[in-house]
Parts: structure tokens; sequence; C-alpha cells
């Protein structure tokens, strides 16, 4: 390894993210799997593509990189405990009660949040331990509010800077 695992993990805690669920549904439709995401960003505008990075080890892996649609909410800063409980082992108990089905594609999502995207799967490419998944946009909402953010191993809200 070219660094040190300390100093990787050091650039993971320098770089601030905002907080999302991606989830599809499993097992013909009767499952639904979440996961906490840092790595959601927005890709190309024409066509509308969006992208995140997903572990290889974790056990949502299968089913999100094999499934045909995607949803992905943005959460907003009120919803900390859902970030938490997608990021534990605790979310398989809990899954069925958090999502709502969205109405162009029928993914789960998350009720509430800033920003709920309705995705098809459009390319699977693999970096190193992670597979980046690429959807196209089929729908969308969103609405006002303050982001979940990420930063140095702890959850905070959006502070503008003044007279920035
Ligand atoms: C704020 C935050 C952001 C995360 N971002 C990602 C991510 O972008 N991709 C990913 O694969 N896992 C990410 N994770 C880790 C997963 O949510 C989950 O904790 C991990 O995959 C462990 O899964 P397991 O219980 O199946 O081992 C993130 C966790 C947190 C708390």
């Amino acid at each position: 390894m070219p660094i040190s695992g300390d100093v990787y993990r050091q650039i993971g805690r320098a770089a601030a993210g905002a907080v999302s669920i991606v989830a599809v549904h499993a097992d013909e439709r009767t499952a639904v799997i979440g996961l906490t995401v840092s790595s959601f960003v927005t890709l190309s505008f024409d066509p509308p593509l969006v992208m995140f990075a997903i572990q290889h080890d974790t056990a949502a892996y299968a089913p999100i990189v094999t499934s045909k649609t995607f949803g992905v909410s943005l959460l907003s800063a009120d919803q900390v405990d859902i970030a938490r409980l997608f990021s534990s082992r605790e979310r398989e108990r809990a899954r069925t009660t958090v999502f709502s089905m969205g109405p162009w594609l029928q993914v789960p999502l998350v009720p509430g949040s800033l920003a709920q995207v309705e995705c098809r799967t459009s390319e699977i490419l693999m970096g190193g331990d992670h597979a980046i998944v690429i959807g196209l946009v089929e729908g969308a909402n969103t609405r006002d509010g303050q982001p979940l953010l990420y930063f140095a191993r702890q959850y905070g809200a959006f502070t503008p800077l003044a007279g920035a």
C-alpha cells in the first residue's frame, strides 16, 4: 500500500459529505435493503446521472449492485437517527417501517428527506474495494431544509459563513 491505512483514514475524516440512504427492493419485492452513504454525488446533467460507491464486503452489496432500480434519499439534519440506523446492523429489523414508494419507479424512499431521487441502474464500475454505481434519474422530488452532513466522524448541519 503506497500510504498507511491511518493516513488514508485521515483523508476520509477531512472530507465532509452529505448523508443519503440508498435503498432497493430485494427478494422479489418482499424486502427492502437500505444503506447509509456519504459518497452520493450528481454526475451528469445530460443525460441526468448520479453515482455512489459501495463497499464490496457490506451485506447490502449484492442486493444493491444487482438491482435494476434504486432510490436515493438525501437526509435532512433532523434525520440523524435514520442515518445511524442504516449504517448499523440493526437496519435489517427496521427496514420495512421507514420507507415509502416512489411515484415513478416504485423504489424505496425516506419520507421527509430533502431530495428523493428515483434511478434506473445504468453502469457499475469497479474501484478498488468499492463498486461505483451510476444511475439514470427518472424522477425526483426536492424540498427546502437543512442537509445532514458528516465530518470528522460526527453528524452536523450546514452553517453559511457570514458575508460569503
Ligand atoms: C456517514 C456514513 C457514510 C457512509 N458512506 C458509505 C458509502 O458511501 N459507501 C459504503 O459502502 N458504505 C458507507 N458507509 C458504511 C455503511 O453505512 C455501513 O455501515 C457499512 O457498510 C457496514 O455494513 P455491514 O453492517 O453490512 O458490515 C457509511 C457510513 C456512515 C456512518
